[in-house]
């Protein structure tokens, strides 16, 4: 059975409180837009179909041994038909399961017209070699094998791939390509179902091609006119009342900030990035930045609801008369991202999480440096008409090396936001404790590896630099802005 529900019909049987059948009758919808109407499905395209799952690969005895081909794909998206990226032909690839300690190995195949390579996000693995190194670079047609080891004490939590080739990372992460990797909890934590959801975003043209992203929206930072979750426009997903399910989440965007909503559910959150909160927090929303991942577990409330993202402003790229005077904000907008049926019988309530070990502290550590990094949107290094994109007055350059740290050290990192748009910091290996925020001091032990530094504000941050030595680096995770050159090298050693 299709449950085609364009926005139009969905804002017509709401507005009539139609009770319409759905999935062989076996749920009931309660009014379709108890949380508002449906946003952000255009006209022609149809949404509802269940949430599907990506391929998952899991280690055996210690090891993931994997082929992982990135090329273009066929996909059906909303109800078309669509020419996107993907891995493994998935639009999200597979999902990786992993442990702690695992070796994975990835023999990966490059079937693109572009050159391209892989990154696995957040995972806390060497720089060096065949491991997550950012200089390997694969052409068309080449292949590459990777192998990454995790250590023993890897953190749990929710990570990803996706291409790092300087310069095309936001057309092929847009176009499609990205993964979700899991690292599983040493004691498990009870659900009655595990979901992971890729969140990602693109633009379609009429062909069904994805779409290609002007100077301006490169500048901002382009968002796609579809959001999708795990290659899917507006899924459903069934619950019963009382059910906890476990979802991983990965906001996959080149550059939406999501802002998370289900309202009438419950919320807990047991980590954002890598690590586990030492008891699960209470949340009504949930914001993820490019590159930000979120581990909650979702009891259902006893009605239906839409996941929502709500619009969040990052600001506004500044551009003078360069770009015919745009000050466009990119405020994003309201979109519906799934829908979640409750119906059936009440699921038995679960066992209380587990007490987690309290995370790292680093306030309490010697700090051996301290650094600041100034992002900037200015005028390009040769003074030509498009915009530079700079850290410490300075584009990517991967040459140059623009810092060293000693191995094994904590260092304090102020990063200050001179221009007009929010930037989210990303760092390779090693995750970030966010210590203070515009000045003031961070109460919590609040860990990240994508941080925000909005517009105009400041950050602290505190880095331990432990385990690995090695070349790697750090940039602003709107892939439009890494690809301008807003990305510098770091060397461990
Ligand atoms: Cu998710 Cu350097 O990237
Ligand atoms: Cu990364
Ligand atoms: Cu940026």
């Amino acid at each position: 059975m299709t449950r085609a529900i364009t926005r139009r019909t969905a804002l017509v049987l709401g507005g009539l409180g139609v009770v319409a059948v759905a999935g062989g009758g076996a749920l009931l919808w309660a009014g379709l837009n108890p949380a508002g109407p449906r946003t952000g499905i255009p006209d022609g395209f149809t949404s509802g179909d269940d949430l599907s799952q990506p391929t998952e690969l899991r280690s055996t005895g210690g090891l993931l041994d994997m082929a992982l081909s990135a090329a273009p794909a066929a996909a059906t998206i909303g109800g078309r038909a669509a020419s996107v990226l993907g891995y493994n032909g998935g639009l999200p690839g597979p999902t990786l399961r992993l442990r702690a300690g695992d070796r994975v190995r990835v023999a990966l195949k490059n079937g693109l017209a572009d050159p391209t390579n892989l990154h696995v996000h957040g995972l806390h693995v060497s720089p060096e070699g065949n491991g997550d190194n950012m200089a390997v670079m694969v052409a068309a047609g080449e292949s590459f094998d990777y192998e990454y080891r995790l250590p023993a004490n890897h953190p749990p939590g929710v990570y990803w791939y996706h291409p790092h080739h300087h310069g095309t990372v936001a057309d092929q992460v847009f176009g499609g390509l990205y993964g979700a990797i899991v690292v599983d909890d040493r004691a498990p934590i009870e659900t009655s179902r595990e979901r992971v959801l890729v969140i990602s975003d693109i633009t379609l043209d009429g062909a069904g091609t994805v779409a290609g992203a002007s100077a301006a929206q490169r500048m901002q930072g382009r968002e796609g006119e579809l959001v999708l979750v795990n290659g899917q426009l507006a899924p459903t997903l069934s619950l019963r009342p009382g059910e906890r399910e476990r979802w991983r989440i990965v906001n996959a965007c080149v550059s939406r900030y999501l802002r998370l909503r289900l309202d009438g559910h419950r919320l807990q959150l047991l980590g954002i990035d890598s690590g586990r909160l030492e008891k699960p927090a209470e949340v009504d929303e949930i914001v993820l930045v490019p590159g930000n991942r979120a581990d909650v577990l979702v009891t259902s409330g006893s009605g239906s609801a839409i996941l929502r993202t709500l619009a969040y402003d990052r600001g506004t790229a500044t551009s003078g008369g360069m770009m015919g005077g745009s000050r466009q904000r990119a405020t994003g907008s309201d979109v519906t991202l799934a829908t979640v049926m409750v119906g059936g019988d009440p699921a038995a309530a679960l066992a209380a999480v587990p007490r987690q070990p309290a995370p790292t502290d680093l306030r309490g550590s010697t700090v051996t440096a301290r650094r600041e990094l100034d992002f900037a949107m200015g005028m390009g290094m040769n003074g030509g008409s498009m915009m530079g994109f700079t850290i410490n007055g300075q584009e990517f350059d991967p040459g140059r090396l623009d810092t060293t740290v000693l191995a094994g050290s904590v260092e304090e990192w102020t990063l200050r936001n001179g221009s007009g748009m929010d930037h989210p910091f990303h760092l390779h290996v090693w995750p970030m404790q966010i210590v203070a925020q515009g000045g003031a001091a961070e109460t919590d032990v609040v860990w990240r590896d994508v941080v925000n530094v909005p517009a105009g504000g400041q950050v602290a941050v505190r880095i331990g630099f432990a385990d690995f030595a090695g070349r790697t680096v750090y940039h602003c995770h709107i892939l439009d802005h890494e690809d301008a050159g807003m990305m510098g090298t770091i060397l461990a050693r």
